[in-house]
């Protein structure tokens, strides 16, 4: 079992990585905090709520909450991404409970007082808790969806918590290769530094890049499967999801899950063809989900190998990129650096996991 915290910022792609964590039975999800990113820091907040709401089973019995975080990049302006997510950040979305419920209120975390407790607290704190109940051996690993900024923010304001954690795994960056410019991924775009902070802390880091994520298709032929009647006797985990799901009167599904999913796809399938041309036109890459993909089964994953990754945070047409030094060219700066898999992760050396390929269709 992997317990797991989820950094988000849905985001359609976001939505489906929440799904999974809450369904998939060998992950135990901590909790979730959100970032401004493919929406406001408002939207991305109540649109995580709407997901758990609805993937979750409805009802606050998961005892996951939502811990809204940074409004902001740590230095950059704020940049958003209504062209491929829509102005709330799950645009064309059907059968999710409207942000204004009541029932999604109720899953975003408050303290006895009534106040919010905002991303940074609630990390640590939640973390803590898993620390004092489980033996000390049990560590969290960070799921990364989004622009960086609340980890760079947890990395530098609890450095002492590093220690429970195992990994922070996350979706961002290419290996030569952008989509929100010639050279620069999404999440690390918004905030570079926030990134850099990241990959210089003394914790392993797993980076899921577009090289990767641009190889999981949501195709039209798996949508229309979703489409399928039901099989009412299944005891198939996805089937009961389904079954449960808390959104009725939806006319076109077998069920209301299959419903919203089926038009999440079809919103973020649209936005993919009308920004990048056909290329897409297959379907969107479901880049977020790989990021639980890979925790729950890293071995649907190759050719994960150390590399020195570092952002460029101040090139006139290059800010954002992730630079990885596959070839080691750099390798001479870090003569002492110990190659073992231990605790010298970070400001030296090779300091972060690059995944290169998915091994399933
Ligand atoms: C990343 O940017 C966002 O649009 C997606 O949610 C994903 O996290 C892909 O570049
Ligand atoms: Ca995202």
């Amino acid at each position: 079992l992997k317990t797991v915290w989820l950094d988000v910022d849905p985001g359609h792609d976001d939505a489906t990585a929440i799904m999974l964590a809450l369904n998939l039975p060998n992950i135990h999800l901590l909790g979730i905090s959100t970032v401004h990113g493919n929406a406001s820091s408002h939207h991305t907040a109540l649109n995580a709520a709407r997901c758990l709401f609805a993937f979750g089973g409805g009802a606050l019995n998961q005892n996951v909450s939502v811990y809204p975080g940074a409004s902001h990049p740590l230095i950059l302006p704020t940049k958003h991404d209504p062209e491929i997510h829509g102005p709330d950040g799950l645009g064309g979305v059907e059968g999710l409970p409207s942000a204004d419920e009541p029932s999604v209120e109720a899953f975003i975390a408050r303290d006895e007082k009534g106040v919010i407790v905002r991303a940074l607290e609630g990390m640590a704190d939640q973390i803590k808790r898993f620390r004092d109940q489980r033996s000390s051996e049990e560590k969290v690993t960070i799921v990364s969806c989004g622009p960086m900024t609340n980890l760079a923010l947890f990395v530098s304001v609890y450095p002492e918590m590093l220690e429970i954690v195992e990994q922070i795994v996350f979706m961002g960056g290419g290996v030569g290769l952008g989509n929100r410019s010639a050279v620069a991924e999404f999440n690390i775009l918004c905030d570079p530094h926030a990134a850099q902070i990241v990959l210089d802390a003394p914790v392993p880091t797993v980076m899921i890049p577009l090289n990767v994520t641009h190889t999981a298709i949501f195709t039209r032929e798996i949508q229309l499967g979703l489409l399928r009647p039901e099989n009412p006797h299944s005891t198939d985990r996805t089937e009961q999801l389904s079954a449960n799901s808390t959104s009725s009167s939806l006319p076109h599904a077998a069920t209301p899950l299959r419903h919203t999913l089926s038009t999440l796809i079809t919103f973020f399938s649209s936005t993919y063809v009308s920004t990048f041309g056909p290329q897409f036109a297959s379907g969107p890459p479901l880049h977020d989900a790989l990021t639980i993909a890979y925790v729950a089964c890293p071995e649907l994953f190759s050719e994960k190998k150390r590399h020195r990754v570092d952002v460029e945070l101040s090139g006139m047409y290059t800010r954002g990129e992730t630079v990885v030094d596959l070839y080691g060219y750099r390798d001479d700066e870090w003569k002492n650096y110990d190659d073992d898999d231990g605790r010298s992760w970070g400001r030296e050396g090779k300091n972060c996991i690059v995944v290169q390929a998915l091994n399933v269709n």
